[in-house]
Formats: C-alpha cells, sequence, structure tokens
C-alpha cells in the first residue's frame, strides 16, 4: 500500500485493526516465555506465540517480546530465558500467564515451574527450550531476543500442543496419514525423529 500523507488517527485505527486480524489469522501455537526475575528466585511468565527457530548450526531461537511487558525488563537483565510448548490442556494457563484474571475454585490452574539450565520451565509443558540471550534486537514496540540453545526437550509423538488463531484456542493435531518426512524444513537428510 503506497500512502501520499501522513495517515490520520482514525486511518490508523482501521488499519491497527486489519493487522491484528490478519496476523490472527495465521494460526500459532501457544508457550509460555519465562525467566527467573530478580535474585533469580521468583519466575516471571508470559503467554507468547512468537518463538521460532531461526538457525541450526548454531542452534539459534527468537522470541519477541512488547516493550511494555514485564517480561521485558526482566530480559534486559536476565542472560537465560525458557520457551515452555504449552498443552491443548493448558489454555486456562495461557489465559493467565496473557494477563487474564485468574480462573476461580477447581478450575484455577496450578503452576509448577522446574529450573533447567538456568531458567523455569513449566511442569506439564509439551516441549521445552532454554536459551542463552546472544542479541537483542529492538523492532518497533517489540524486541527480539535472540538465544543459542542450551537445553531441550522434545514432545512425545502423541502430543496435541495449544493452538491460537482469531481469538480462540484449538489444537495441533497432525493427520496420521499424511507424513512428509521426505520434505525437510532445514534441508539436509530427512527428519528421523518422527519416523
Ligand atoms: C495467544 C497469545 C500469544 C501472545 N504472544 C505474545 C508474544 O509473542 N509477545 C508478546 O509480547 N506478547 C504476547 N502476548 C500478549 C501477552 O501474553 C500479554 O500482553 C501479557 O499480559 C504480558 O505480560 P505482563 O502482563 O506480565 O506484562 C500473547 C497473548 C496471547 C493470548
Amino acid at each position: 500500500m503506497i500512502r501520499s500523507s501522513e495517515p490520520t488517527a482514525a486511518t490508523r485505527a482501521v488499519e491497527e485493526a486489519t493487522f491484528r486480524t490478519v496476523v490472527s489469522s495465521f494460526p500459532a501455537s501457544v508457550a509460555v516465555a519465562a525467566a527467573y526475575g530478580g535474585e533469580r528466585v521468583e519466575p516471571h511468565g508470559m503467554t507468547a506465540s512468537s518463538f521460532l527457530a531461526v538457525s541450526l548450526r548454531p542452534m539459534l531461537v527468537l522470541i519477541s517480546v512488547a516493550r511494555s511487558a514485564r517480561l521485558h525488563a526482566v530480559l534486559e537483565r536476565q542472560e537465560r530465558y525458557a520457551v515452555s510448548l504449552l498443552d491443548h490442556r493448558q489454555a486456562a494457563l495461557a489465559r493467565g500467564f496473557a494477563g487474564a484474571p485468574a480462573d476461580r475454585g477447581r478450575d484455577a490452574p496450578e503452576i509448577h515451574w522446574r529450573e533447567v539450565s538456568g531458567a523455569p520451565v513449566l511442569e506439564d509443558a509439551c516441549a521445552h527450550v532454554v536459551a542463552e540471550i546472544r542479541d537483542r534486537h529492538r523492532a518497533g514496540d517489540h524486541t527480539l531476543f535472540i538465544g543459542e540453545v542450551r537445553a531441550m526437550a522434545p514432545p512425545a509423538r502423541s502430543a496435541t500442543p495449544l493452538s491460537y488463531q482469531q481469538g480462540r484456542f484449538g489444537r495441533v493435531a497432525a493427520d496420521d496419514d499424511r507424513w512428509v518426512g521426505d520434505l525437510d524444513p532445514w534441508g539436509g537428510p530427512p527428519c528421523i525423529v518422527w519416523g
């Protein structure tokens, strides 16, 4: 889109609403990114769908964190973060770590952390990655925290991770008869892990 002049506040509001609609139509898996807060005592977690694998050699990942998020201030000081991929049954946790009011009564999710390689990982998550921060790139109102993988655990083959699309939680479930192990996003020999 080419603009001849600066957008008005009204035009910008419409464009931002369209942007939100478009980007939320791309299904995303849902994770909790976390790091230890001050003095390494209290883990601070945030629901995040921006987790991305960046490089295989070396193994680099990134998360994009809003500068207004509390985790942002934590990651300015900490050197490591963990990304725990949520299971589809953990939507309440995703809501809680996205700032939604706590669920009440017996539906309130219990939060259990464990330390893995210097970062807090959620117990019962499908999979996790712990990364040591190598680069902090300011990108608009977010910062990309690029980290080198220090620890990781793969999901069970039967795992069905939580997904988010157009304001709804769902689940990521592969079709059993659609194996494409001859294709590999990283190039090189085909992936043997799931074969
Ligand atoms: C499905 C989902 C994915 C999200 N992904 C991100 C993300 O990748 N980066 C981000 O900064 N905020 C993301 N958010 C928003 C934060 O989780 C939310 O603003 C949170 O309240 C920020 O943490 P804080 O309240 O501790 O500051 C996401 C929210 C949802 C519901």
